[in-house]
């Protein structure tokens, strides 16, 4: 298994299988598949990760938002970076894929010298709670916010220097 940055050429499968994973946990608002297909976009504004199997497979997805300027961060903090659009496809799920994406991302942030991650999750997405939770996130109920009046995301944050052994330090 390998995680690098996504390639031109898979931008469609990862959008297929980020819009399955979520749906997985529930229908999409009208707005979001759009977003979530938007590999492209994610591409020009964060960093796009994806794991792939030993038979070339696709089989997850990640976006690292490195820094506040990114439009695609939900977090106004200088120090901190953040992570959006987990996802894992069905198939591949309960292996660890997901949590080696996870530490991926906490690499990256320390090697761009942030002192925080910070994330958003829906109520309803437990499987990612639980990798958070036993990475070390903690829950910031000061980061939550409704993006539309029926959607809730949680906010979560990990201090990388409170918790450099607990999440490791080298990623997947
Ligand atoms: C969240 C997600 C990325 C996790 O990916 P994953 O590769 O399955 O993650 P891991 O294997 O590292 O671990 C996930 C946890 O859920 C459990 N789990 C995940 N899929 C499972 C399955 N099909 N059956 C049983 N357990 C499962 C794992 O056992 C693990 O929990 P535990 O180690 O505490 O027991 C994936 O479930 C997904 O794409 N979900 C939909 C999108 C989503 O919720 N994204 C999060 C955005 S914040």
């Amino acid at each position: 298994m390998e995680i690098r940055s996504v390639r031109p050429e898979e931008h469609s499968d990862l959008a297929d299988l980020t819009v399955m994973a979520y749906q997985q946990i529930g229908d999409l608002e009208d707005s979001y598949e759009p977003e979530l297909r938007d590999v492209a976009g994610r591409v020009a504004g964060a960093e796009v990760l994806v794991c792939v199997d030993d038979d070339g497979a696709l089989v997850g997805g990640v976006t690292f938002v490195p820094d506040h300027g990114s439009p695609y961060a939900e977090f106004d903090a200088e120090h901190a970076a953040g992570m959006r659009m987990l996802a894992v496809h069905p198939a591949a799920q309960g292996r660890g894929v997901g949590e080696a994406l996870v530490l991926e991302c906490i690499a990256m942030a320390r090697a761009a010298d942030r002192i925080e991650l910070v994330l958003h999750t829906g109520t309803e997405m437990r499987a990612a709670h639980r990798i958070y939770e036993r990475i070390g996130f903690v829950r910031d109920p000061n980061l939550d916010w409704w993006p539309t009046p029926s959607v809730e995301l949680l906010g979560y944050r990990l201090h990388l220097e409170a918790t450099a052994n607990a999440a490791g330090d080298g990623g997947a």
